[in-house]
């Protein structure tokens, strides 16, 4: 779709840029050509106001609060599909037939095993090592045991790896728990379902069977679909660059993984529980933290607030937030760090400082909260984020790969160091600290 073109002037030269309008109107102005044509670049630093790609796989509406995935809106997703169906939906666009997700569910559930050697690698890790680097080492390494089925132009090395990689994460994210708590590797269950064997693997014991609380299961399951996927995000963007370059799945997602764990993106689902814990441990008063947050002298920022896109509310943090009251409830347990974060969250969203800045409470701000009453550890919080955001990744990644038109990401910079000057031998330097 095109509309009239664009007009751009810089100096004496004007230059004519044609403009995309997306499915939902959303309007580009499409500079692909302009430096050929005029010498200029453009300067968008985060990537802000710069559309990489065309996707017809997530739609994201951040003045509105609305999230799409293959146009179903996230609050029917969440309640009527299973995480597989999700997965599914994503990749190939449309909700499968039973007899289609029979299909994949059973494709899936026949790879959740790992190669029996795998098992030393986890051992090669110090039982305190963050999971999060632990996991990408661990998708990484797949590559290493599947050298035939790594060409991202093979459909069927594409279609094997997509699957071995959703049914695998699970059992690598617990066997990788398991090494840090010094207990033995529970094998997966192929008569469970994808979240329950989840479950299960994380924490029965070859002597104990875990029963699977079914309330429990049912909202991990909607955790992982709310964070299913999220369009241009920093890992999915990372993903889609590594890939760009034809690097293979594994190795794609693996820099996912790695982009996912900071603090300002998938890491904040964690840093959100220390600090409410902080909060609950100082006694309760919020006022400091706020105050914090709106020093501009201070690097502290309230975490789980925010977001680059979403300016008025995140509907997975709605969602989420009623789950944790729901959880807690069905559970029996009185969380002081629910009550912590609902207080921040009426005093900060009374606030002139996060109304100005539009800043509200984002998918990680309640999550944590769950997943501590669920019995997962801090650490394992943005792990839990990266089985989530696994269909998202792998579509994110298939559908670069599949697009005849993609490029190897390779942006432009603006030089602001030094011009040539002449190479000084070692002796003849000043010394200018
Ligand atoms: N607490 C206090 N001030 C904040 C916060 C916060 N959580 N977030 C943004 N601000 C301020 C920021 O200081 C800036 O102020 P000013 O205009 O005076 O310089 C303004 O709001 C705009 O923030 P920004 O950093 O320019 O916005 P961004 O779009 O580049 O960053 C963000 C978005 C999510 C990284 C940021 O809001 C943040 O650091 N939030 C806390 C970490 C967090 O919760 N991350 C999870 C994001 S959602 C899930 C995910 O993507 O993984």
């Amino acid at each position: 779709m095109t509309r009239e073109d664009a007009t751009l002037r810089v100096g004496d030269g004007e230059y004519e840029l044609p403009v995309i309008v997306g499915a939902e109107d959303e309007v580009a102005v499409d500079i692909n050509r302009l430096r050929a044509t005029s010498g200029v670049v453009t300067f968008d630093r985060g990537f802000a106001n710069t559309a990489e790609t065309k996707s017809a796989i997530t739609f994201l509406d951040g003045e509105q609060g609305i999230l799409r995935y293959r146009g179903y809106p996230i609050e029917q997703v969440a309640e009527r599909s299973s995480f597989l169906e999700v997965a599914y939906l994503l990749s190939n666009g449309q909700l499968p037939t039973r007899s289609q997700l029979d299909e994949y569910v059973d494709e899936i559930t026949h790879h959740t095993m790992l190669r029996e050697d795998m098992k030393h690698f986890f051992e090669a890790f110090p039982r305190d090592a963050h999971p999060m680097q632990t996991l990408a080492s661990a998708i990484s390494a797949l590559a290493t045991y599947y050298p035939d089925a790594l060409d991202p132009r093979d459909p069927w090395a594409m279609d094997i790896s997509m699957k071995r990689l959703l049914a695998k994460v699970p059992t690598m994210v617990a066997w990788s728990y398991k090494h840090s708590c010094n207990q033995p590797y529970v094998y997966p269950r192929n008569d469970l379902d994808y979240v329950a064997n989840f479950l299960h693997m994380m924490f029965s014991f070859p002597v104990e069977e875990y029963e699977i609380d079914p309330a429990v299961a049912k909202a991990l399951n909607v955790l992982f679909i709310l964070h299913a996927d999220h369009e241009q995000n920093c890992s999915a963007t990372t993903v889609r660059v590594v890939g760009s370059g034809h690097a293979n799945l594994f190795s794609s997602v693996a820099a996912g993984v790695h982009a996912l764990s900071g603090p300002l993106h998938g890491g904040a689902n964690q840093r959100v529980v220390e600090m409410l814990e902080e909060i609950v441990a100082a006694g309760g008063d919020i006022a400091p933290f706020v105050a914090r947050a709106k020093d501009r002298d201070d690097p502290f920022r309230l975490m789980g607030f925010g977001h680059r896109v979403y300016k008025n509310f995140d509907p997975r943090a709605q969602i989420i937030k009623r789950y944790a009251q729901e959880v807690l409830e069905k559970l029996e347990r009185d969380d002081p760090l629910l009550a912590a974060a609902m207080q921040l969250e009426e005093v900060a969203l009374q606030d002139d400082y996060f109304i100005e800045k539009k800043l509200y409470p984002n998918v990680d701000f309640y999550s944590g909260v769950i997943y501590r009453t669920m019995g997962f550890p801090t650490d394992l919080f943005p792990v839990l984020f990266a089985i989530g955001r696994m269909p998202g990744w792998i579509a994110q990644w298939r559908e670069m790969a599949q697009d005849p038109t993609t490029r190897i990401g390779r942006p432009r910079q603006i030089y602001v160091g030094e011009g040539k000057r002449d190479w000084v031998e070692l002796e003849k330097r000043a010394d200018r600290s």
